[in-house]
């Protein structure tokens, strides 16, 4: 990776050109996606212009703005990838198996992190496919995901999660990292833990319990997004925005992103 690098993956905005094989886009559509993730640093969408592959755009839900539309690629992605469909056969960077996402219709899933980026949509897309939602966040995030309908909500900072809920069928578990083992003996036989973020450790305990352990790494898809757009547009699913920041105060937004506590997510807008 060469230095300087332009940061973000995530954009919103209106086709200025187009290569000649694009078939889908049109100069002047209006699209959002995350762009070129996984990659090294080639996204670079903290930019006024960004050059995309045509693959990893949809058509932004003409009901929304461009701030709620650029909330949604990777966190709306990487929660759909967990939870509906993975959508591709690349190898998975993060374990040997390709991760499988259950079938979420009349379980109990509880979503960690619930408040962030992708735990407001994580919660919203398994309320969507008929899941009983337990949301896990600080107090002051509960009047927002029972809105967004969780059925129940647990402050961590009153009670550990883990001693409060039982008998799940699935953990998304957004913060993921050494602590994510806790969440093993909340679940049934048969569960599964899908940490999002790395540090796992505790496969001897998963495998004694009779729980999947699994994860994955996002990887930009225009076709998710489409889907994904539907139900921005009609309603089904919302993108809240923590804040928003012009462009020239990027460094603003990451000191905000740093302070945590994160209600949907952080934007930056340009002119
Ligand atoms: N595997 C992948 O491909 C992939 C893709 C995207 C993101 N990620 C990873 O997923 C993680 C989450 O990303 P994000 O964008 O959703 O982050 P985010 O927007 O910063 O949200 C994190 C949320 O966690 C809450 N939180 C903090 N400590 C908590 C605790 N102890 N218990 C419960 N909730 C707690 C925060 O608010 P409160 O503390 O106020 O509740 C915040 O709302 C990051 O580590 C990111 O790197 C992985």
């Amino acid at each position: 990776m060469s230095f300087p690098i332009i940061l973000g993956t995530d954009i919103s905005g209106v086709v200025e050109a187009a290569a000649e094989d694009v078939r889908d886009f049109a100069v002047g559509d209006e699209v959002f996606g995350m762009v070129r993730f996984p990659g090294m640093a080639e996204s670079a969408a903290y930019a006024e212009y960004v050059a995309a592959p045509a693959s990893h755009l949809a058509l932004k839900p003409a009901g929304i703005d461009h701030a709620q539309a650029a909330g949604a690629p990777m966190a709306g992605l990487t929660a759909w990838q967990f939870l509906i469909e993975l959508g591709h056969r690349e190898a998975n960077p993060l374990q040997p198996e390709e991760h499988r996402p259950v079938p979420l219709n009349g379980k109990k899933v509880l979503v960690n992190g619930a408040a962030g980026g992708v735990g407001h949509l994580a919660v919203q897309l398994a309320k969507w496919q008929g899941a009983h939602v337990i949301a896990v966040a600080s107090g002051k995030h509960e009047s927002f995901l029972r809105q967004l309908g969780a059925d129940e909500f647990i402050d961590y900072t009153k009670s550990n999660p883990e001693d409060l809920a039982h008998d799940l069928d699935l953990v998304l578990d957004t913060l993921g990292g050494p602590t994510t083992g806790r969440f093993l003996r909340t679940l049934k036989r048969g569960g599964a833990l899908f940490p999002v973020f790395l540090g796992f450790s505790d496969a001897e305990e998963a495998a004694k319990l009779g729980i999947a352990v699994s994860t994955t790494q996002v990887r930009s898809n225009g076709p998710q997004l489409a889907e994904l757009g539907r139900l921005l547009e009609d309603g089904t699913v919302r993108v809240a925005i923590d804040s928003t920041f012009p462009l020239a105060g990027a460094r603003e937004a990451h000191e905000r992103a740093a302070r945590g506590h994160i209600q949907g997510k952080i934007v930056l807008t340009v002119q």
